[in-house]
């Protein structure tokens, strides 16, 4: 691959050429009204979203992590509880626990799929302390937890499951959209993500209509949904704005064609790059069922392979070079390297190659033979 053919990791500049038309419009369209924060387009995507995920509340907010943050809330989820979390995901899974006041407990993930691993869960559950409260599996990469075994622990054990469903909008499990197996879902409308928006963006997902009461008054400062400044608790700052909910109405009207695209994208460095296994390990195979957010491998000297891409002018990212409980903000927790060896062993290996859905076949063909001229092979 010469040198000059660059491929951003990202491609946020083929991206926002593509959407500069839709963000243009929105931008006009919300100048003309006098609405700016939770109106009419946030109320038109909230029940766009709870359609897709087929769950009867959809509550937008500011972020993935204020969804996440707002779920644990609205559930009551504070000092003294604790909540089972991946040792490998975004720090939000883990975060937002902590920043309620509530305990993370760590549980090792799956090798194949970067998830939670229900037999180190069901070795949390049985460790001894207080009583969990909670599950709170991640959905990674383009990978699904294994939310059957997960929903079994917690009917067993009394727990809630809160799904950590940020990146896997679009995706079915067991024929039920993700973000709806658990009690509560989250989605994430971050640029990157499938469905992604112009700025920071996310929702919550629940059945339960006293919780999406909460998470409704939670998100405005605990302000009583009919009394302005009249507070029963105390919430957060966590809206979505207009111009954020109008264009992903736009963006969802093309989402089908969004996920089928990236699904192409994923099976293609899939058939390129399964000849290379052991030295390189590709996720999973079958992406009918799911959203692919990032096309993630496992490879043999990572860093060394990172260089030899990025010398060919091919960006990649490391998503997570360090296990959550291994985080400096986590020591207090006290654990040790070798804790969660599978974490260990995925964030000394993992790397994630350039998807976008503006990216054609060619450029992942380019990829895949560079990767393949590394391992020594011919492509
Ligand atoms: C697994 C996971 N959870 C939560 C989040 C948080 O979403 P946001 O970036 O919208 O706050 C992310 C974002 O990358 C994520 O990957």
């Amino acid at each position: 691959m010469s040198q000059d053919v660059r491929v951003p990791y990202h491609g946020w500049s083929e991206r926002t050429r593509s959407w500069r038309g839709d963000v243009l419009d929105v931008v006009a369209e919300v100048s003309r009204s006098d609405s700016f924060i939770l109106k009419d387009n946030v109320a038109r995507l909230e029940e766009r979203i709870a359609a897709e995920a087929g769950v009867r509340h959809a509550i937008a907010c500011a972020s993935g992590t204020g969804a996440l943050q707002l779920g644990l809330l609205a559930h009551g989820i504070g000092p003294g509880d604790r909540v089972v979390t991946p040792a490998y995901s975004f720090i939000a899974s883990a975060s937002t626990i902590a920043l309620a006041g509530a305990e993370p407990v760590f549980a090792d993930v799956d090798e194949e799929t970067a998830t939670l691993a229900p037999e180190s869960v069901a070795a949390a559950l049985r460790g001894g302390g207080r009583p969990v409260r909670a599950l709170l599996p991640a959905h990674l990469f383009c990978n699904l937890a294994d939310m059957r075994a997960l929903r079994a622990l917690a009917t067993e054990h009394g727990t809630l499951l809160i799904e950590d469903s940020a990146v896997a909008l679009g995706a079915t499990i067991d024929g039920r959209p993700a973000g709806s197996v658990g009690d509560l879902g989250v989605y994430s409308f971050f640029p990157g993500k499938p469905l992604g928006g112009i700025g920071d963006g996310g929702i919550v997902l629940t059945d339960d209509e006293e919780v999406a009461g909460r998470v409704r008054e939670l998100r405005n400062h605990g302000q009583d949904r009919a009394v302005r400044f009249l507070y029963h608790r105390l919430g957060v700052n966590s809206r979505m704005d207009e111009v954020t909910a109008a264009f992903l109405l736009r963006r969802l009207d093309r989402f089908a064609g969004v996920l089928r695209r990236r699904r192409e994208l994923a099976q293609r460095y899939q058939e390129r790059l399964r000849p290379l296994a052991p030295a390189l390990r590709t996720p999973p195979d079958g992406f009918g069922e799911r959203s692919v957010y990032t096309y993630a491998v496992r490879a043999e000297d990572r860093d060394a392979l990172r260089a030899h891409l990025l010398g060919r002018g091919v960006e990649t990212m490391v998503h997570y070079p360090l296990p959550l409980p291994l985080q400096p903000a986590f020591r207090h927790l006290g654990h040790a390297r070798g804790d969660f060896p599978v974490a260990d062993r995925l964030a000394r290996s993992v790397v994630a190659l350039p998807l976008h859905e503006e990216m054609d076949l060619e450029t992942v063909d380019r990829i895949a033979a560079e990767i393949t001229r590394f391992y020594g092979g011919t492509a």
